[in-house]
């Protein structure tokens, strides 16, 4: 039975949950959504089997996995999965795919997971570090191999139901949908920068150009934080709440600049 996995990732986490479920299923592709952001028409996948795996933004997938997921066409596919990876609650982005799904393609996802992994989003939560760090992913790796079977198995699972999560979903999510592409104006570089240029090669939407040698941000952000955490040296911060100064960086430990670079089809 063939697998397509389409995956939406800013530090690793997501690429690295698709990859342990894309290991236990036979013959399984990994297809990023950001190669596919500008390509025109519907996106019909040849395959039996469809599984969406991205972060939680704000109670709700980032805007780049909204869009992919209203242009998907399942008619060609038999079942279809979503895992979410969150550092702490995002039940509800599973609703808000169900629901995308539903008024595309009148189906919801056959199975449904939510997994914890490091946060990365340090305005609000500092990224765990250490033996903490280490814990979640030990956590995690055991929950997705557990997840990979259930797929594999074809055992339907509803995506569950937290009130938390969907006061969340309501509140904080349609702003960020809004202005997503234009929070970039908080970010900054500081004189450490060496203009090495990782920030623009890790970005997953070519959304970072080098001007006079320093990040330049071009406004159709996804607010993924790929360049604040990736960056060698910690010369950007993001500007918004408590702000990212001292407050750590996460980077999922098998996942490479390489990698972020292949998200983009480089
Ligand atoms: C802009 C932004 C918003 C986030 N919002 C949430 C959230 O609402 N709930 C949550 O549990 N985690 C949230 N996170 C944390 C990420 O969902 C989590 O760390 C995820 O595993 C990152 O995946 P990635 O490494 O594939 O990008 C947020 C992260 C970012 C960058």
């Amino acid at each position: 039975m063939k697998t397509i996995i389409y995956y939406f990732t800013g530090t690793g986490n997501s690429l690295a949950a698709a990859r342990i479920v894309a290991a236990t299923l036979e013959d399984c592709e990994l297809v990023s959504i950001a190669v596919l952001k500008d390509t025109p028409g519907n996106i019909v996948p040849q395959a039996d089997r469809v599984g969406i795996v991205c972060p939680v933004y704000d109670a709700g997938v980032p805007r780049i996995v909204a869009e992919f997921a209203e242009r998907l066409d399942l008619s060609r596919a038999g079942s279809t999965f979503a895992i979410v990876t969150m550092g702490g609650t995002g039940i509800s982005a599973l609703h808000q795919l169900n629901k995308i799904l539903m008024k595309g393609q009148g189906r919801k996802l056959n199975a449904a997971f939510a997994v914890k992994m490091p946060g990365n989003f340090p305005p609000v939560g500092r990224p765990p570090e250490g033996e903490k760090k280490d814990a979640i992913l030990a956590a995690a790796d055991k929950h997705l191999v557990s997840i990979a079977h259930t797929i594999d198995q074809g055992i339907a699972v509803p995506s569950g139901f937290s009130p938390g999560s969907s006061l969340m979903r309501c509140l904080i999510y349609p702003p960020f949908f809004q202005n997503v592409h234009g929070m970039d104006k908080a970010f900054s570089v500081s004189d450490a920068c060496t203009s090495c240029g990782t920030c623009a090669k890790v970005c997953p939407v070519g959304n970072i150009t080098l001007a006079n040698d320093r990040p330049s941000w071009q406004h159709h952000c996804e607010l993924c934080c790929a360049c604040l955490h990736f960056c060698p040296v910690e010369a950007i911060q993001l500007n918004m709440f408590q702000g990212t100064k001292g407050r750590g960086r996460y980077v999922h430990p098998d996942v490479k600049v390489s990698d972020m670079q292949a998200q983009r089809g480089q």
